[in-house]
């Protein structure tokens, strides 16, 4: 992986200013030994790399340009460890724009209160950049009851990023990235995913493996599903960042283990940001529209495997994710009370079919109900014999009144087709029966 040729580097990245990230877990160990990846996608996000002094590698120096620094806000769980990231970066760069917002996703309901504080104080989101995660931890469950790695890695972030969508969709265009892994391939054959909380199927690397699967199916279907309800401004993708010298491997194996193996086997957390900052940044992403993929260092398409790249497996894990969503999330099922409150709801994936087809039952009803009415008022102008529907399909009509016999045999067919108002009240009821995050 160290050996990759970089296609994109901190150089490419273009003016930020005027733009508002979020980065969830964008802290990590200030102050160890490590350079903490999520340090540096939070100082590279805000340029930091263009301070005084600092050089390219062709030599050239780089020119400090705060005016570039997007607005970042730090999606942590423990503010003393974000704050004391947020002051190195403003002592280094002079960014001001920096914000601590707290997210545990290990709780729904703090994933629940994040998006409400987002929605208070910002317009628009320009990045939104899924990054935190657990690996190989012990089996353990979220305050939710979900497994910690499916819960931490893939539940929370699906939840945020779906609740999340209004403001994506509210800057000209936004980036979604989703840090996933080449550990997704450790999924052999299914996700298993009613199983997903049990302790007794348990595999440390297999549910983190799942997990990060999970992060890649996610990101397909999210772009599905954008794509099916015509929003075009978002880019959402995931990557695997290489395999990175970084806090992540602490439930691993014991100390001396770990830096002989950062040592031997892992690239600087500088180069591990460079994925996920080529994703959320690069103006070429836009270009080449690149829109529900996978990507690998440096900043190239990489392959999937086959349990990530179904599209079935992608479907059932987005219908699983959402069944537990209603069942989890404080507050929900939420039901709307009217049928329209729920058509008008922008976070209603799961029924973006089932919303197209009644659309379009209801435009083909009143449609029919137009037609029925004016061939009535064209039966009352013009009164025909009573005749049977055989009789007036017939050619051989008893008083040979063809006009009239076609709008009988017009209001019959048209009768027999119109779904009754029952069946209709049937499918608001069902509509009304889903549900959608709140
Ligand atoms: N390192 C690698 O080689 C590698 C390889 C492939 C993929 N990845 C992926 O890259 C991403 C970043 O990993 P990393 O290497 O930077 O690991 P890391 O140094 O351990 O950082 C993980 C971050 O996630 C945060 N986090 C964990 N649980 C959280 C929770 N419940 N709520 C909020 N934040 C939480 C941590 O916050 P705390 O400091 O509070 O714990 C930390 O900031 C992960 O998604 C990982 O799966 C990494």
């Amino acid at each position: 992986m160290f050996w990759s040729k970089k296609h994109f580097e901190f150089k490419d990245i273009p003016d930020l200013s005027g733009k508002t990230a979020i980065i969830t877990g964008a802290n990590t160990g200030v102050s160890s030994n490590t350079t903490p990846q999520n340090k540096n996608l939070t100082l590279y996000l805000c340029n930091w790399i263009d301070w005084p002094g600092m050089r390219y590698r062709n030599g050239e120096e780089r020119v400090p340009h705060s005016s570039l620094f997007p607005c970042s806000i730090m999606a942590c769980r423990t503010e003393s460890k974000a704050q004391v990231v947020i002051e190195e970066i403003q002592k280094e760069t002079g960014n001001s724009q920096l914000e601590f917002v707290a997210l545990d996703l290990m709780s729904l309901a703090s994933v629940k209160s994040f998006v409400e504080t987002i929605k208070e104080k910002h317009a628009k989101i320009d990045i939104l950049m899924n990054n935190a995660g657990v690996m190989m931890c012990p089996y353990g469950l979220s305050s939710d009851g979900i497994e910690t790695q499916f819960a931490t890695n893939h539940v929370a972030h699906f939840y945020l990023t779906t609740q999340l969508i209004p403001l994506l969709q509210k800057a000209p265009t936004s980036r979604v990235v989703t840090v996933s892994s080449m550990g997704h391939r450790g999924v052999l054959s299914n996700m298993d995913l009613e199983n997903i909380s049990n302790p007794k199927t348990y595999g440390r690397f297999g549910h983190y493996a799942k997990s990060k699967a999970a992060n890649i199916l996610f990101t397909r279907e999210l772009d599905k599903r954008l794509q099916e309800k015509g929003i075009q401004n978002i880019y959402a993708n995931s990557n695997h960042p290489g395999v990175v010298r970084s806090d992540l491997t602490r439930h691993l194996m014991g100390s001396f283990l770990t830096s002989v193996y950062d040592t031997l086997m892992t690239i600087t957390t500088e180069d591990g940001s460079l994925t996920q900052l080529y994703l959320a940044t690069s103006p070429e992403v836009e270009t080449a529209k690149v829109k529900g993929q996978y990507y690998v260092p440096f900043g190239e398409a990489g392959c999937v495997s086959s349990v990530a790249s179904s599209d079935a497996n992608a479907k059932e894990l987005w219908d699983f994710t959402e069944t537990l969503l209603k069942e989890k999330v404080p507050g929900r099922p939420q039901r709307f009370s009217t049928y329209q409150e729920h058509l008008q709801c922008p976070n209603c994936f799961s029924v973006g079919t089932l919303k197209a087809q009644l659309l379009e039952k209801e435009l083909i009803i009143e449609q029919q109900q137009q037609e029925i009415s004016a061939l009535k008022a064209s039966l009352t102008t013009s009164p025909i014999p009573a005749v049977s529907p055989g009789l007036a399909a017939s050619k051989h009509s008893p008083n040979g009144d063809w006009a009239n016999q076609s709008r009988v045999q017009q209001l019959h067919s048209t009768l027999a087709t119109a779904p009754t108002s029952r069946a209709l009240k049937k499918q608001q009821a069902a509509a009304r029966h889903f549900t959608a995050p709140s």
